[in-house]
């Protein structure tokens, strides 16, 4: 219902705040409609296919990471519902985000570019393999060689000289965070490599996930009971650490230990894990709606706002991967989306959702991540009624790949340095400009020349 319709039923408080979205789960066509008007805010803030912008950027104040996430969702939304609206968008976008060397890693954003930044694009690259999603026009790299290209361009980033191995935070060591090893960054590498593995049936991506899986247990970024921690620090070994929990970094090891799982073929070792991961995921809960450990004191910042997104996919994937998961978690998320809803009355549309599912109202915290979070709950819904994932192993794999994809990407951190300091010339280049023009208005140019 939009705010006008509840305008005109003349008691606006009630009707407003009961529902201004009906959710019925037992009907495909409600969970398609709710998703369809949620979405339809989501990409109301999406300004990045608008003439003079850049293809796959949100505005400010949401990281180049976040909009990566957002097209993952727009993805799964076509799959899920079947609406095409959004595709020649959400294609664009990741297209033109590829970088010159199809890894996700694009010049303009080397200043901020993480390993997870870039694992969140080669994610949505990977959703678009596994669903099926159109394909990028000929001459452009598939999906599947892009994810390749993510994965080819981390696996070197492997990091022995400290804490064992894992991956750090930043890329490039001009970027602050990179003497932190976080579970996020390890977690995109893991769920990437375990998804390639199934997809392709290659071993070697195997085989990574279960280096990097071994690795977050020695270091103790997964403790025994499987709880997942933000990071450590390198400095000290990797001995402290960053103790805050965050549902997006039990989400994105429990849909890779589920797919392992898968891979395996239903080896014990990788149900357990999985068991073990949900049991520990229950603490994210509140009378069984889903909830981030920021919410209760209110001091979620903009990224932490969309982690519930990633949650709720990746359980949903894990229900399909892991069959024996499938009836409590179809719960859990029918609980959620539920209440997800509840929170969607505010905005200029009346629909805009909050952030608080828990409270069974708006919040007042408006956003591309409240957004994404509740239209991943309401439409995961549908999962059951998808066409499974296709892959090269089950013969049904469509999207092309690359074995090498990324491999003479400028990944060489003094290479990209490089390019950073020269756009930094041109930037001072610039500002001598300014100064020769201040300094014959001050009629001394030729003292500034001469510097
Ligand atoms: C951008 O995409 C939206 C769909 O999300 C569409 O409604 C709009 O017309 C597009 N704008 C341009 C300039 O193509
Ligand atoms: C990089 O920035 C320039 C200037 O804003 C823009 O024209 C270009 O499309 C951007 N490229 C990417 C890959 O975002
Ligand atoms: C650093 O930590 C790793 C992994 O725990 C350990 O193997 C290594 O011996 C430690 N190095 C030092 C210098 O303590
Ligand atoms: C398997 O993946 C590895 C790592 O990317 C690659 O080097 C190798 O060529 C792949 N093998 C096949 C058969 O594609
Ligand atoms: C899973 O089973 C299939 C079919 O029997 C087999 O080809 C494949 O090698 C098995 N995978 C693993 C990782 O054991
Ligand atoms: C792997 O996933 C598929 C698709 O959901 C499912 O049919 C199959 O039973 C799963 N394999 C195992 C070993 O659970």
């Amino acid at each position: 219902m939009k705010w006008s319709t509840v305008l005109g039923t003349g008691s606006i408080c009630m009707v407003g705040v009961d529902a201004a979205i009906t959710l019925d789960l037992t009907s495909r066509q409600s969970i398609v409609d709710a998703a369809s008007t949620v979405a339809y805010d989501l990409m109301t803030y999406y300004t990045g296919n608008r003439t003079g912008d850049t293809p796959g950027n949100l505005p400010d104040p949401y990281y180049w990471w976040e909009a990566g996430a957002m097209f993952g969702t727009m993805i799964n939304y076509w799959y899920y519902t079947g609406d095409t609206t959004y595709n020649a968008v959400t294609k664009q976008a990741l297209l033109h985000q590829t970088g010159d060397n199809g890894d996700f890693m694009p010049l303009n954003q080397t200043k901020t570019l993480g390993n997870d930044d870039q694992g969140f694009w080669g994610m949505a690259a990977m959703t678009a393999a596994e669903t099926g999603f159109e394909d990028p026009p000929e001459g452009s790299p598939g999906w599947l060689a892009l994810a390749q290209g993510v994965f080819n361009t981390q696996a070197p980033r492997w990091d022995t000289s400290t804490c064992g191995g894992g991956l750090r935070w930043q890329i490039f060591t001009f970027n602050s965070g990179y003497t932190y090893k976080n579970s996020i960054s390890n977690g995109c590498f893991f769920n990437l490599a375990a998804r390639l593995a199934l997809y392709t049936g290659n071993t070697t991506y195997a085989e990574w996930a279960e280096k990097t899986w071994v690795w977050m247990n020695d270091i103790g970024l997964i403790n025994e009971k499987f709880e997942v921690f933000d990071g450590t620090q390198n400095t000290d070994n990797c001995t402290s650490k960053d103790h805050n929990k965050w549902t997006y970094n039990t989400g994105i090891f429990l849909m890779g230990a589920a797919t392992m799982y898968n891979y395996t073929n239903g080896s014990d070792i990788w149900k357990s894990r999985t068991e073990s991961l949900i049991t520990a995921s229950k603490q994210f809960y509140l009378d069984g709606i889903l909830y981030e450990p920021c919410e209760p004191t209110g001091k979620c910042n903009v990224d932490q706002r969309s982690f519930k997104t990633y949650f709720i996919r990746e359980l949903a994937a894990t229900a399909e991967l892991a069959p024996w998961t499938h009836d409590n978690i179809i719960k859990e998320i029918e609980t959620s989306a539920m209440a997800a809803v509840k929170t969607c009355t505010a905005g200029s549309t009346g629909t805009q959702c909050g952030l608080k599912w828990t409270t069974g109202a708006n919040d007042g915290s408006l956003g591309v991540g409240e957004q994404m979070a509740v239209l991943e709950a309401i439409q995961s819904n549908l999962v059951d009624q998808a066409p499974g994932w296709k892959s090269d192993v089950k013969g049904t794999g469509t999207s092309s790949g690359d074995a090498n994809a990324g491999s003479d990407s400028k990944t060489d951190s003094s290479q990209l340095a490089q390019i950073v300091i020269t756009t930094g010339d041109r930037v001072g280049a610039g500002i001598l400009t300014a100064l020769v023009i201040c300094g014959v208005i001050g009629g001394s140019a030729t003292m500034i020349l001469g510097v």
